[in-house]
């Protein structure tokens, strides 16, 4: 099997993973990618770790004329799409970047697709659809809440943009995948997260602090109505992520419909609060990590982890990996960059 699949953003966080997956059970993977939030060096660690030289075009989704140049020199079987903005804070500044990035560029992508035949598509999608969710934990069914930010929102518009095309009667067959909150990095630290100055998420701010990167952890909160005060998440190691973007692009391949939609939740079925991740950090790594407990951080949700009943039946994928697994992984990346 030799099918090519177009991974937009695929030098990224999350798409670099899925190139190592998609390499490893006889796809070929073809990247698309500006770099505007990654660096050439993740080609470095791509081939390391798989032997390949991936082929690579460098340049913008919303770019027609480069996706009809890649569409004609390929046969491009399937589309992977992670191509996007995803810092919640910039996107309140700046929303109209993040609605011409992450939905004119879906649409653009949605047109490729159409004009050249081309019938697969998973859309990363984002458990930010639902906010605080009434009931845990949480299935697809549960309604999407009002987004918080505009780039909540790009996620809700970016699943509903999808479904309208394929009512409309076009030939896509599409899976958005929710994630919950991805981290780790591949065993071998050679590719991983790469957060462009200080880093909104949790993860890559505890390795940065126990690197001596970041003086201290500051925790948002500790007055929840969780077991111990701070907020629940469901983490999920990115390799596990990463195989789940393969077997949706085979359950896509395998769908005989003329037009397909649905959407998936993809994490471990598993909460954990912030003081139980720091504690698995320095279970794994034997080290004390600076933190203190600070104020509530404006718009996070209590608490929110995912179902994966359907994840389970429809893509025959489970999560392997435990948090210590992840916060291993993620330690030994951070060793690397910061040496
Ligand atoms: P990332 O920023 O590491 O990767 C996105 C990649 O897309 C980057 O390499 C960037 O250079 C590229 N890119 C952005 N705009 C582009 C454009 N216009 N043209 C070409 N390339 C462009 O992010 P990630 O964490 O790997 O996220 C991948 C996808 O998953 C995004 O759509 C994101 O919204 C979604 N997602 C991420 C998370 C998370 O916590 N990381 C959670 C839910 C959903
Ligand atoms: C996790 C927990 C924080 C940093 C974000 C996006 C969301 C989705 C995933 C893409 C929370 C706490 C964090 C810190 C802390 N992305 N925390 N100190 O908030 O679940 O979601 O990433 O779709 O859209 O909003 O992830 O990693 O920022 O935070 O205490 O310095 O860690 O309060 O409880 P979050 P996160």
């Amino acid at each position: 099997m030799h099918n090519n699949i177009l991974v937009t953003g695929g030098a990224g966080y999350i798409g670099s993973h899925v190139i190592v997956k998609l390499h490893e059970v006889g796809y070929n993977p073809i990247i698309l990618d500006n770099f505007s939030n990654s660096a050439k060096s993740v080609l470095t660690g791509l081939k390391n770790i798989t032997g390949k030289d991936f082929t690579c075009y460098e340049g913008d989704i919303l770019d027609e004329e480069l996706l009809g140049r890649i569409f004609s020199e390929n046969k491009i079987d399937g589309v992977i799409h992670f191509a996007a903005k995803k810092a919640v804070g910039e996107s309140v500044e700046k929303p109209l970047y993040y609605y011409k990035n992450n939905v004119s560029g879906l649409i653009t992508v949605l047109e490729s697709m159409i004009e050249h035949d081309c019938q697969n598509l998973v859309f990363s999608s984002s458990c930010t659809v639902y906010g605080q969710p009434d009931e845990l934990p949480v299935t697809e069914k549960s309604p999407k809440k009002p987004a918080n930010s505009p780039y909540g929102n790009t996620k809700q518009i970016g699943e509903e943009t999808i479904e309208d095309v394929v009512v409309s009667g076009s030939k896509i067959k599409s899976i958005a995948l929710r994630y919950f909150n991805p981290i780790g990095a591949h065993p071998s630290a050679e590719i991983g997260e790469l957060p462009l100055g200080v880093p909104n998420n949790l993860v890559p701010f505890i390795t940065q602090t126990a690197a001596g990167v970041r003086e201290k952890l500051t925790v948002f909160g500790s007055d929840y109505n969780t077991p111990d005060g701070t907020c629940i998440r469901d983490y999920i190691h990115v390799m596990d992520l990463a195989e789940a973007h393969v077997q949706a692009i085979k359950a896509l391949e395998s769908v005989n419909e003329v037009s397909h939609f649905d959407v998936i939740n993809i994490g471990t079925g598993r909460g954990n609060t912030v003081l139980e991740v720091i504690n698995a950090f320095e279970k794994v790594t034997n080290k004390k990590l600076k933190y203190e407990i600070g104020p509530r951080r404006p718009g996070d949700v209590e608490k929110v982890y995912a179902q994966v009943d359907k994840s389970t039946a429809v893509l025959d994928w489970k999560t392997k990996h435990s948090l210590e697994d992840s916060m291993r992984d993620a330690w030994n990346w951070q060793q690397k960059i910061s040496n």
